[in-house]
């Protein structure tokens, strides 16, 4: 066993199969399921595109009749989740609570399933329960926030899809239409993005038999590390410490002396930009004319510009997502919980997968420790200080 041997972080490492998506690097795109995100994310609902993620095809009429129902069965604020959120402290990360939350969830979905081996559940259980998973999160992200500004949660609304009522719920008003569309599109882009850590995190504890929502615990877990999903919140933080565009490029002689990773840019697939970004960064400049804030175009752009001029690495999907967020009213601490509740989506169509064609993860490591010695050569400190 040599050095080369080892893949650090599994990079460039291919492990499994996947139907569910395909992020190409060498042509820049992610397909969904054989379409190109962009389209998806122009012209259809994230209900529409759940369905395509889960069961591999665009809903009919009926069909997305069928999960939109089912989504708004489950948009109520459930009482169990409501106490257990209480109980966290409100200077607790709220990705602490959402990952609270679905456990809470998970302890009452499967309960009675004292055969451990009863728990994993069967492939129709399973699809219920991820639409379910997918109706109750915006309520509990949305009251993550409420509760924080001291304000009580707001009940759901019926008569508005998805991303409208998700808006509604967390802001107590009906967002413009452009709002709602800028929105919409950054569920879809963020929805899923083949063996991320966080969606591979899930394939582990779900190859082991485990039950969807100790998966999806485990992927927020994974999901809540600025390498990873906290980066659009942290892409918030910098631009506050930034300023104005003006600041840029001394801010960035600071931080790059200090070698920090200015979030929001890099990846460990994509090398020459995020597929997602362009369609993203659209969505954003709707957000920019519709508030009126040309001076959040001017940051982001002056620090893409310099930063890409100065180091040769891209944004990510979080670079333009957390702007738009802040534009939309979101508190930088929800922005994660905001990833968590699109990416549910992805995550529980790879458990899906990974439940359908299984064999337990568990790679081999290279032992670099002590050679082996025995006890008996082992003589105790007993002196005492
Ligand atoms: C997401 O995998 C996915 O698909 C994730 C995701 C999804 O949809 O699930 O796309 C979502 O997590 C996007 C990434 C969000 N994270 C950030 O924005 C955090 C900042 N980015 C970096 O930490 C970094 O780019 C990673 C972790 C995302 C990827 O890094 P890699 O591929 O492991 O590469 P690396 O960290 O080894 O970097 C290679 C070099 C290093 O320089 P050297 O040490 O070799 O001199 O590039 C530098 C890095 O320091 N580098 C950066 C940088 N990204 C890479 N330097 C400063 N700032 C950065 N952002």
């Amino acid at each position: 066993m040599t050095d080369t041997d080892i893949k650090k972080g599994l990079a460039g490492v291919v492990v499994d199969y996947t139907a569910v998506s395909k992020v190409n690097p060498d042509t820049n795109s992610l397909l969904y399921r054989g379409y190109p995100v962009q389209e998806l994310a122009a012209t259809q609902s994230v209900e529409a595109v759940a369905h395509l993620l889960w069961t591999g095809e665009l809903p009919t009429g009926q069909q997305l009749a069928t999960l939109r129902e089912a989504e708004r069965e489950n948009r109520a604020l459930q009482p169990d989740v409501k106490a257990a959120i209480d109980l966290i402290p409100l200077d607790a990360h709220p990705m602490d609570e959402v990952r609270t939350a679905v456990s809470v969830i998970g302890a009452r979905e499967t309960r009675g399933t004292l055969n451990v081996m009863d728990a994993v559940g069967t492939p129709q259980q399973n699809l219920e329960r991820s639409t379910r998973l997918f109706g109750e999160l915006p309520a509990i992200v949305a009251y993550g926030q409420r509760r924080r500004r001291g304000l009580e949660p707001v009940e759901a609304r019926d008569d508005l899809d998805y991303a409208a009522n998700f808006l509604w719920l967390a802001f107590g008003e009906e967002a413009d239409e452009v709002v709602v569309d800028a929105f919409n599109r950054s569920m879809i882009l963020y929805a899923e993005h083949s063996f991320n850590a966080s969606t591979f995190t899930a394939r582990v504890i779900t190859s082991t038999l485990s039950d969807l929502y100790s998966a999806v615990v485990g992927a927020i877990g994974a999901l809540k590390g600025p390498l990873h999903g906290g980066a659009n919140e942290a892409v918030l933080h910098i631009f506050d410490e930034i300023g104005s565009a003006e600041n840029v490029s001394a801010w960035l002689d600071t931080a790059l002396t200090e070698k920090r990773k200015i979030m929001g840019f890099g990846h460990r697939v994509y090398k020459r930009g995020d597929s997602r970004v362009p369609t993203m960064k659209a969505a954003l400049d709707t957000l920019v004319a519709h508030y009126d804030r040309p001076d959040v175009a001017a940051l982001y752009d002056a620090l893409e510009a310099e930063f890409v001029a100065r180091k040769g690495i891209y944004p990510n999907l979080d670079y333009p997502s957390g702007p738009a967020y802040n534009l939309i009213g979101f508190d930088t601490l929800t922005f994660t919980p905001l990833f968590v509740a699109a990416r549910v989506v992805g995550w529980t169509a790879h458990i899906m997968e990974q439940q359908a064609s299984n064999a337990l993860i568990r790679p081999l490591s290279a032992y670099n420790g002590p050679d082996e010695r025995h006890i008996e050569g082992y003589v105790p400190d007993t002196s005492t200080i």
